[in-house]
């Protein structure tokens, strides 16, 4: 079979799946488990984590966080997830929350970049990594803060311009892009609704509870998992933690996102 028939096949079966109305969706289920979990989110344990190694002396250098700047400021975590990604003078670069985290444990801890990033996710049901729980804390001083990506540096003009041609580029041995799950509304993939990324509304839903706890992993998952496993359902090779694409990615999804309410982590499958 050629690569275009098997696109078309993917692409048909895609379509079959969106428009199996019957299937209970996998969405329902974590509703009741939502509800179940009232205002519990596991997620919190992890925040918990992070929150007690932020303020910890660590790494080479034993210090703490606590002078981390994430652009509001050396220290001020509040509201600054919901600013992320932006540029950053002093790196010269557009940094999301987790490429700035790890220049901080890098920079002002002394840690080896190459060490952190070689797993920068935990395994299933394993304690979350530091950058996980950092990240999961990090996020959870931005609740119900607005989301405002900013777009007045050239850089991050730049970085958003990138960003969409990433979402819009076709490759790999289904010649996917993003748009091809993330393209319309109502589509489902196993059982599981996949939100159209093309619609502010449904963007701001996604990017506000992301980092999120999922239920089928037992772990608290980042943004940069969550873009990372796209590049995996895309049959695209691996995507590096913190990247320059990774980083695009997130600021284009951001601005799309722009004026939602941050709420995360929150719950997912
Ligand atoms: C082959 C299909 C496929 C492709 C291609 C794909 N994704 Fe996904 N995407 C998924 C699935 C499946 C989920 C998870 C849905 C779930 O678990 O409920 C998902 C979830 C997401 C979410 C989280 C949505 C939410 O509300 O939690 C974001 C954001 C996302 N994808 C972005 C992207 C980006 C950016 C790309 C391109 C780099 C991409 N996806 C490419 C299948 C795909």
């Amino acid at each position: 079979m050629n690569k275009l028939t098997l696109a078309a096949c993917v692409a048909a079966l895609l379509g079959l799946l969106a428009t199996n109305a019957g299937a209970q969706s996998a969405s329902d289920e974590i509703a009741k488990y939502r509800a179940m979990l009232a205002d519990g989110n596991p997620a919190e344990l992890v925040e918990g984590q992070g929150e007690a190694m932020w303020t910890t002396k660590r790494g080479p250098n034993n210090v703490s966080l606590e002078r981390c700047d994430f652009g509001k400021g050396p220290g001020v975590l509040k509201g600054a997830y919901a600013e992320l990604p932006r540029y950053f003078k002093d790196t010269d670069q557009v940094m999301d929350f987790e490429s700035r985290l790890l220049h901080c444990m890098v920079t002002l801890q002394g840690f080896q970049r190459s060490e952190l990033v070689r797993q920068p996710y935990s395994a299933q049901g394993e304690r979350a990594t530091d950058l996980e729980a950092l990240t999961a804390y990090g996020v959870a001083e931005s609740r119900g803060y607005k989301i405002k990506v900013p777009q007045t540096h050239p850089k991050e003009k730049a970085a958003y311009a990138r960003g969409q041609k990433a979402f819009y580029y076709r490759g790999g041995p289904f010649d996917f892009n993003c748009a091809s799950c993330h393209g319309a509304d109502g589509k489902r993939i196993r059982l599981q609704d996949l939100p159209n990324l093309q619609n502010p509304a449904q963007t701001q839903k996604a990017f506000a509870t992301w980092p999120a706890y999922r239920v089928s992993q037992g772990a608290v998952r980042t943004m940069q998992w969550r873009m990372n496993d796209c590049f995996r359902q895309q049959r695209f090779p691996d995507l590096q933690y913190g990247s320059l694409t990774s980083v695009d990615l997130i600021t284009f999804l951001g601005v799309m996102a722009q004026g939602g309410t941050m709420d995360a982590p929150a719950l997912k499958r």
